[in-house]
Protein backbone atom coordinates (compact mmCIF):
# COMPACT_ATOMS: atom_id res chain seq x y z
CA UNK A 1 0.00 0.00 0.00
CA UNK A 2 2.11 2.66 -1.49
CA UNK A 3 5.11 1.84 0.75
CA UNK A 4 3.41 3.04 4.08
CA UNK A 5 4.52 0.72 7.04
CA UNK A 6 1.18 -0.86 8.54
CA UNK A 7 1.13 -3.08 11.55
CA UNK A 8 -2.67 -4.98 11.81
CA UNK A 9 -4.14 -6.18 15.12
CA UNK A 10 -6.97 -9.05 14.72
CA UNK A 11 -8.99 -10.33 17.24
CA UNK A 12 -11.98 -10.94 19.10
CA UNK A 13 -14.67 -8.48 20.41
CA UNK A 14 -13.35 -6.71 23.62
CA UNK A 15 -9.26 -8.43 23.42
CA UNK A 16 -7.69 -5.15 23.66
CA UNK A 17 -7.20 -3.99 20.13
CA UNK A 18 -8.07 -0.32 20.61
CA UNK A 19 -6.45 0.01 23.48
CA UNK A 20 -3.04 -1.35 22.42
CA UNK A 21 -3.80 0.48 19.12
CA UNK A 22 -3.95 4.21 20.90
CA UNK A 23 -0.59 3.10 22.88
CA UNK A 24 1.55 1.81 19.79
CA UNK A 25 -0.28 4.71 17.95
CA UNK A 26 1.38 7.40 20.73
CA UNK A 27 4.73 5.94 20.71
CA UNK A 28 5.02 6.46 16.41
CA UNK A 29 2.35 9.13 15.47
CA UNK A 30 0.87 6.58 13.06
CA UNK A 31 -2.83 6.54 12.31
CA UNK A 32 -5.21 4.45 13.59
CA UNK A 33 -7.85 2.53 11.42
CA UNK A 34 -10.71 0.72 14.02
CA UNK A 35 -12.45 -0.86 10.78
CA UNK A 36 -15.05 -2.48 12.95
CA UNK A 37 -16.74 0.96 12.43
CA UNK A 38 -17.32 0.75 9.05
CA UNK A 39 -19.82 -2.38 9.86
CA UNK A 40 -21.20 -0.44 12.70
CA UNK A 41 -21.71 2.60 10.34
CA UNK A 42 -23.87 0.13 7.82
CA UNK A 43 -25.61 -1.01 10.93
CA UNK A 44 -26.35 2.24 12.38
CA UNK A 45 -27.46 3.82 8.84
CA UNK A 46 -30.00 0.06 8.20
CA UNK A 47 -31.55 1.26 11.95
CA UNK A 48 -32.27 4.95 11.45
CA UNK A 49 -33.07 5.04 7.60
CA UNK A 50 -35.42 1.56 8.57
CA UNK A 51 -33.51 -0.22 5.51
CA UNK A 52 -34.81 -4.07 5.55
CA UNK A 53 -32.06 -5.44 3.66
CA UNK A 54 -29.18 -4.16 1.77
CA UNK A 55 -29.53 -4.37 -2.02
CA UNK A 56 -26.73 -3.59 -4.41
CA UNK A 57 -28.59 -0.08 -4.89
CA UNK A 58 -28.62 0.72 -1.45
CA UNK A 59 -25.09 -0.26 -0.79
CA UNK A 60 -24.05 1.94 -3.67
CA UNK A 61 -26.35 4.83 -2.53
CA UNK A 62 -24.66 4.71 0.97
CA UNK A 63 -20.80 4.08 0.59
CA UNK A 64 -21.25 7.03 -2.09
CA UNK A 65 -21.90 9.45 0.98
CA UNK A 66 -19.91 7.33 3.65
CA UNK A 67 -15.91 8.60 3.88
CA UNK A 68 -13.66 8.42 6.98
CA UNK A 69 -12.26 12.00 7.78
CA UNK A 70 -8.64 12.02 9.74
CA UNK A 71 -8.93 13.39 13.18
CA UNK A 72 -6.73 15.14 15.86
CA UNK A 73 -6.27 11.75 17.41
CA UNK A 74 -5.01 10.16 14.73
CA UNK A 75 -7.78 8.03 14.45
CA UNK A 76 -10.58 8.69 11.50
CA UNK A 77 -14.17 10.19 11.81
CA UNK A 78 -16.88 8.72 9.84
CA UNK A 79 -18.97 11.15 8.22
CA UNK A 80 -22.16 9.97 6.37
CA UNK A 81 -23.84 12.45 4.26
CA UNK A 82 -21.55 15.58 5.45
CA UNK A 83 -22.74 14.79 9.21
CA UNK A 84 -19.91 13.02 11.90
CA UNK A 85 -21.92 9.66 12.94
CA UNK A 86 -19.14 8.87 14.95
CA UNK A 87 -20.21 8.81 18.82
CA UNK A 88 -23.71 7.07 17.49
CA UNK A 89 -21.47 3.86 16.91
CA UNK A 90 -20.26 2.37 20.10
CA UNK A 91 -23.00 0.25 21.87
CA UNK A 92 -23.74 -3.24 21.72
CA UNK A 93 -27.15 -3.19 19.61
CA UNK A 94 -24.96 -1.73 16.52
CA UNK A 95 -21.95 -4.07 17.48
CA UNK A 96 -24.30 -7.08 16.85
CA UNK A 97 -25.74 -5.90 14.13
CA UNK A 98 -22.30 -5.04 12.75
CA UNK A 99 -21.49 -8.62 13.00
CA UNK A 100 -24.33 -9.56 11.44
CA UNK A 101 -24.30 -7.63 8.49
CA UNK A 102 -20.38 -7.91 8.27
CA UNK A 103 -21.68 -11.56 6.60
CA UNK A 104 -22.68 -9.73 3.45
CA UNK A 105 -19.74 -10.03 1.16
CA UNK A 106 -20.44 -6.58 -1.26
CA UNK A 107 -20.99 -4.64 1.72
CA UNK A 108 -17.20 -6.41 2.42
CA UNK A 109 -15.78 -5.50 -1.15
CA UNK A 110 -17.00 -2.01 -1.04
CA UNK A 111 -15.26 -0.91 2.09
CA UNK A 112 -12.07 -2.09 0.51
CA UNK A 113 -11.02 1.24 -1.26
CA UNK A 114 -12.07 3.24 2.48
CA UNK A 115 -9.50 1.36 4.09
CA UNK A 116 -7.05 1.60 1.95
CA UNK A 117 -7.05 4.76 1.48
CA UNK A 118 -6.66 5.15 5.14
CA UNK A 119 -3.01 3.78 4.43
CA UNK A 120 -1.31 7.12 4.84
CA UNK A 121 2.30 8.56 6.06
CA UNK A 122 3.47 7.98 8.42
CA UNK A 123 1.63 4.69 9.09
CA UNK A 124 -1.30 3.53 10.02
CA UNK A 125 -2.16 0.92 12.79
CA UNK A 126 -5.19 -1.13 10.99
CA UNK A 127 -7.53 -2.98 13.86
CA UNK A 128 -10.36 -5.73 13.09
CA UNK A 129 -11.09 -8.98 12.18
CA UNK A 130 -9.48 -9.74 8.63
CA UNK A 131 -6.45 -6.49 8.58
CA UNK A 132 -3.92 -9.10 8.21
CA UNK A 133 -5.68 -11.90 6.09
CA UNK A 134 -7.75 -9.49 3.56
CA UNK A 135 -7.26 -6.09 4.25
CA UNK A 136 -3.80 -5.45 4.58
CA UNK A 137 -2.24 -9.49 3.23
CA UNK A 138 1.30 -6.96 2.86
CA UNK A 139 1.20 -5.28 6.37
CA UNK A 140 4.79 -4.90 7.81
CA UNK A 141 3.88 -6.71 11.07
CA UNK A 142 0.89 -8.40 12.24
CA UNK A 143 -0.39 -9.64 15.48
CA UNK A 144 -3.84 -11.68 16.80
CA UNK A 145 -5.05 -10.76 19.70
CA UNK A 146 -7.05 -13.26 21.96
CA UNK A 147 -8.32 -13.22 25.47
CA UNK A 148 -10.56 -15.25 27.66
CA UNK A 149 -14.26 -14.91 27.76
CA UNK A 150 -14.43 -13.65 31.32
CA UNK A 151 -11.70 -11.38 31.01
CA UNK A 152 -13.25 -9.65 27.70
CA UNK A 153 -16.50 -9.64 29.65
CA UNK A 154 -15.30 -7.75 32.27
CA UNK A 155 -13.23 -5.34 30.31
CA UNK A 156 -16.19 -4.28 28.30
CA UNK A 157 -18.02 -4.53 31.21
CA UNK A 158 -15.70 -1.70 33.20
CA UNK A 159 -15.58 0.87 30.00
CA UNK A 160 -20.04 0.59 30.52
CA UNK A 161 -19.26 1.54 33.51
CA UNK A 162 -16.79 4.46 33.28
CA UNK A 163 -19.48 5.82 29.93
CA UNK A 164 -21.84 6.43 32.54
CA UNK A 165 -24.52 3.37 31.88
CA UNK A 166 -25.66 0.01 34.11
CA UNK A 167 -24.34 -2.85 32.09
CA UNK A 168 -24.95 -6.40 33.45
CA UNK A 169 -21.94 -8.69 33.24
CA UNK A 170 -23.87 -11.53 32.15
CA UNK A 171 -25.87 -10.02 29.16
CA UNK A 172 -22.47 -8.61 28.39
CA UNK A 173 -21.01 -12.05 28.42
CA UNK A 174 -23.63 -13.58 26.05
CA UNK A 175 -23.37 -11.39 23.71
CA UNK A 176 -19.87 -11.24 23.31
CA UNK A 177 -20.09 -15.24 22.76
CA UNK A 178 -22.99 -14.67 20.15
CA UNK A 179 -20.71 -12.04 18.02
CA UNK A 180 -17.50 -14.30 18.36
CA UNK A 181 -19.47 -17.34 16.95
CA UNK A 182 -20.66 -15.52 14.16
CA UNK A 183 -17.53 -13.49 13.30
CA UNK A 184 -15.31 -16.86 13.77
CA UNK A 185 -18.25 -18.53 11.83
CA UNK A 186 -19.01 -16.57 8.84
CA UNK A 187 -18.06 -17.99 5.50
CA UNK A 188 -16.33 -14.27 3.92
CA UNK A 189 -13.22 -12.55 5.83
CA UNK A 190 -14.15 -14.55 8.92
CA UNK A 191 -12.01 -14.13 11.90
CA UNK A 192 -8.73 -15.65 11.76
CA UNK A 193 -5.00 -15.06 12.51
CA UNK A 194 -3.18 -14.40 9.49
CA UNK A 195 -0.65 -17.29 8.70
CA UNK A 196 2.35 -15.04 9.46
CA UNK A 197 0.59 -13.23 12.23
CA UNK A 198 2.15 -13.20 16.23
CA UNK A 199 -0.46 -14.52 18.61
CA UNK A 200 -0.79 -12.58 21.55
CA UNK A 201 -3.08 -13.50 24.40
CA UNK A 202 -3.96 -10.31 26.15
CA UNK A 203 -5.31 -12.15 29.59
CA UNK A 204 -2.29 -13.24 30.45
CA UNK A 205 0.32 -10.15 30.12
CA UNK A 206 0.15 -6.48 30.88
CA UNK A 207 -0.56 -3.89 28.79
CA UNK A 208 3.31 -2.37 29.06
CA UNK A 209 4.66 -5.84 28.20
CA UNK A 210 2.13 -6.26 25.28
CA UNK A 211 3.41 -2.80 23.90
CA UNK A 212 6.92 -3.62 24.24
CA UNK A 213 6.68 -6.88 22.61
CA UNK A 214 4.92 -5.04 19.30
CA UNK A 215 7.46 -2.23 19.23
CA UNK A 216 10.11 -4.59 19.33
CA UNK A 217 8.17 -6.69 16.81
CA UNK A 218 8.06 -3.67 14.68
CA UNK A 219 11.69 -2.48 15.44
CA UNK A 220 12.55 -6.26 13.71
CA UNK A 221 10.23 -6.13 10.77
CA UNK A 222 12.13 -2.73 9.24
CA UNK A 223 15.49 -4.49 9.36
O1 LIG B 1 -14.38 -4.33 16.32
P1 LIG B 1 -15.87 -4.02 16.53
O2 LIG B 1 -16.43 -4.63 17.76
O3 LIG B 1 -16.13 -2.56 16.46
O4 LIG B 1 -16.60 -4.70 15.26
C1 LIG B 1 -17.99 -4.76 15.13
C2 LIG B 1 -18.34 -5.90 14.18
O5 LIG B 1 -17.89 -5.57 12.85
C3 LIG B 1 -17.69 -7.23 14.49
O6 LIG B 1 -18.47 -8.02 15.36
C4 LIG B 1 -17.51 -7.88 13.16
C5 LIG B 1 -17.41 -6.73 12.19
N1 LIG B 1 -16.05 -6.50 11.71
C6 LIG B 1 -15.62 -7.25 10.65
O7 LIG B 1 -16.35 -8.13 10.19
N2 LIG B 1 -14.40 -7.03 10.11
C7 LIG B 1 -13.58 -6.11 10.61
N3 LIG B 1 -12.39 -5.90 10.06
C8 LIG B 1 -13.99 -5.33 11.73
C9 LIG B 1 -15.23 -5.57 12.28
Amino acid sequence: MNNVPIITIDGLASSGKTTISKLLSNHLGFYILDSGVLYRAFAYIKIIENIDAYTVDAIARIISNLRMAPNKDLGFSVIYNSSDITKNLYNEEIGLEASNISKNEDIRNVLLSIQHACAQAPGLIANGRDMGTKVFPEAALKIYFTASIDVRAKRRYEEMIKSGSNPNLLNIRKSLEERDEKDINREVSPLKAAKDAIIIDSSKLNIDTILDKILGLYKISRV
